[in-house]
């Protein structure tokens, strides 16, 4: 990538400052992050040390901040101790146990609400239980689950036992379980009979059991909670019902203090190569970071009610349902199954029911609900909502405004979140009390994190609208420590490509002249167009951003003389017209983006298609889009693939 072709060429001039009831209230304000940002410039360590003493509650004090001896896998805050659960649970039980902690909305309609007591109960009561089946300390338990409330259970059950939970998505598929259990030697898998989506049952007991019998030696025993009532088999000697483990144990149990660098999980998560890297997060580091930031980013008050919608099996799950939050007395919202059951406005009738103030979600849902019109949220009463999230992909302006009009009234600042699962917490976003936001970036980088955009060489990129790599050149406390059993592809993936100088995120970025971010997409998502190079991001938001276009992927294949050329991929609202009129509409967006963002992003090839090819989690499998655009034999796994029909119209036989 070179600094002088790495164009962007996004233009987005609109600016929202946050209104002065919001600054009047907020947690921080511009006086405040000042005094922070000085601090971390001034004395890192220090930093970062005085917020440990303050928002965790230690066990054992540390006295060493922050190790490097052993750079880049650095150690925080090594010779404390403590305990997760203790920090999520007991510290609030003095104060309010009565708060709710949890409310929970299942797809079918059913709910329960659980107070802080009652979760330290239950998470106590499930802790014993896995210590009567042998685990302990250091044990891997992989969590296969419903978002029901006992998700979190576990993985507080887990954390208070200084057991290494490895939640996987309950969405991935038995071949999928079974390399994650086999990967991190596993002695425990606890999950359900079943859980509810998309108006079906998902059977996790038999997707666990297949898992299981396939080569998964190290598993002695199987928690299984009854969630939807389908018949399972019991392996007897092996599996045991989660209410009969936890029937007769008492709802008091002593958490074990572990060093604040002992895992506190294992999130697999998928590299451009290989297969999924299991990312080790520590326990001190890890929830300083998850609590900070849910308090600066989302502002969270006593009387907040958030709700993060990603489910347990993602980093997001892990910090912003059941780490941050907790750790910060909130009342959360769980809801088990999709938007669309039974119409799509399941979202917003849980917002307006449960009074939901904080609402953190997707680019991708809010783009598939703003697809539905805005009639559908306008039937719901969403005045409590103060403030609005965003998290895993660049969010194109369109669906930004729409959030910020149609959901927020106009009155939420939106705030788009930038980070990673190695990450552990937020590292890039507007402070909603401070940061003027600007639809499509996720603006400045959090105090005491010190990201930079530099070129092939390292150099900062100082020129305003040139893109380069997004870098962290400062060790923060809630970065991944390793890759599990792997340590080697941790160095080579993050640290390598700058001779361990500074982590690498894998994100193409550039700054606009008030120094915002704007990610441009992955590394290996950047087009390469006659010496341009052009995040795909910004030919997605361009065509999205015209009236028929709902949603829109773009990919490069290689071209004769320009090196690559756009293909695009788009979703229309509404039909999908033919022949002469599906060219004619496609004549049309192509000029629409050359008009939109110059004439070199003109896409060569448009194919219209009901629909792309996403992940589970939503993700657009790009890597996929590009061998049909290149006319490829398709090579990569199509097996978590939500729709696997969708191939022959993506080749255009459809
Ligand atoms: C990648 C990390 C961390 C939560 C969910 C995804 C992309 C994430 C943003 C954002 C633009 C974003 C990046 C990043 N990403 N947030 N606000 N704007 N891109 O976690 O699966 O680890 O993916 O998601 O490309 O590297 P993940």
């Amino acid at each position: 990538m070179s600094r002088d072709n790495l164009d962007s060429i996004l233009r987005e001039d609109r600016k929202f400052p946050p209104d002065a009831g919001f600054i009047g209230k907020a947690r921080i304000n511009r006086v405040a992050l000042s005094a922070m940002q000085a601090h971390a410039e001034r004395n890192l360590e220090e930093f970062w040390a005085g917020l440990a003493r303050e928002e965790l509650s230690w066990h054992r004090p540390f006295s060493e901040v922050l190790d490097r001896g052993q750079a880049p896998n650095f150690r925080w805050f090594a010779d404390g101790e403590l305990n997760a659960s203790w920090n999520c649970l007991d510290v609030h039980l003095a104060t309010h146990a009565e708060r709710t902690a949890i409310l929970f909305e299942g797809e079918p309609g059913d709910s329960r609400r659980l107070t802080y007591r009652e979760l330290h109960g239950e998470v106590c009561r499930l802790a014993n239980g896995l210590k009567a089946l042998g685990i302990g300390s250091g044990d891997r338990v992989v969590i296969y689950m419903p978002m029901v409330p006992e998700a979190v259970i576990a993985m507080q059950a887990c954390a208070r036992i200084g057991a290494v939970h490895s939640v996987v998505f309950g969405g991935f598929s038995a071949h999928s379980l079974r390399d994650r259990i086999q990967d991190t030697g596993a002695r425990l898998v606890i999950t359900a009979d079943g859980g509810h989506r998309g108006g079906k049952v998902i059977e996790l007991k038999a997707a666990a059991d297949k898992a299981v019998a396939d080569g998964c030696d190290t598993v002695e025993a199987m928690v299984v909670l009854r969630r939807t009532g389908a018949p399972v088999a019991m392996q007897p000697g092996r599996d045991t019902w989660w209410s009969d483990l936890v029937a007769d144990q008492p709802d008091q149990c002593p958490p074990v203090f572990v060093g604040a660098e002992h895992p506190l999980f294992l999130l697999y998560t998928s590299g451009s190569t290989g297969k999924p890297k299991g990312i080790q997060h520590s326990t001190g580091g890890y929830l300083l970071g998850a609590k900070l930031t849910t308090k600066w980013v989302f502002d969270l008050r006593e009387d907040d009610v958030f709700w993060c919608t990603a489910d347990v099996g993602w980093i997001t799950g892990h910090s912003y349902v059941c780490y941050g939050p907790l750790a910060a007395g909130a009342t959360i919202v769980m809801y088990e199954g999709a938007p669309s059951v039974p119409d799509g406005g399941r979202f917003w009738s849980i917002c307006e029911r449960l009074g939901v103030t904080v609402f953190y979600t997707a680019p991708t849902a809010i783009r598939a609900l703003m697809k539905l019109g805005d009639d559908i949220p306008a039937r719901h009463d969403l005045s409590r909502l103060r403030l609005l999230g965003t998290v895993g992909e660049p969010i194109n302006p369109e669906a930004w405004m729409w959030y910020r009009d149609v959901i927020g009234g106009g009155r939420c600042p939106v705030v788009d979140t930038w980070w990673q699962t190695e990450t552990g917490a937020i590292m890039i976003s507007p402070l909603p009390g401070v940061t003027s936001t600007k639809p499509g970036s996720c603006t400045l980088p959090l105090p005491g994190v010190f990201a930079d955009i530099v070129d092939e060489s390292g150099e900062p990129v100082t020129d305003e609208n040139k893109g380069g790599y997004l870098v962290i050149r400062e060790p923060w406390p809630s970065m991944a420590r390793t890759i599990w059993g792997d340590n080697q592809r941790y160095l080579d993936t993050y640290w390598a490509r700058f001779d361990g100088r500074f982590y690498t995120a894998g994100d193409s970025a550039h700054r606009d002249r008030d120094g915002y971010f704007w990610i441009m997409g992955r590394i290996d998502d950047v087009l390469n167009v006659a010496g341009h190079r052009l995040g795909t991001m910004e030919v997605e938001s361009a065509l999205v951003a015209h009236p028929r276009v709902a949603e829109a992927a773009v990919v490069g294949r290689p071209h004769e003389i320009k090196g690559e050329a756009i293909f695009a991929y788009v979703v229309l609202r509404g039909d999908r017209p033919m022949g002469a009129a599906a060219a004619a509409l496609t004549e049309e967006l192509r000029a629409w983006v050359a008009e939109e963002l110059g004439a070199i992003a003109r896409p060569d090839d448009i194919r219209l298609t009901d629909n792309l090819p996403k992940t589970r989690s939503g993700k657009i499998m790009r890597r996929l889009l590009r061998s049909i655009a290149r006319g490829e034999e398709i090579s990569q796994d199509t097996s978590t693939l939500e729709n696997p029909s969708i191939l022959d119209q993506l080749r255009g036989e459809g």
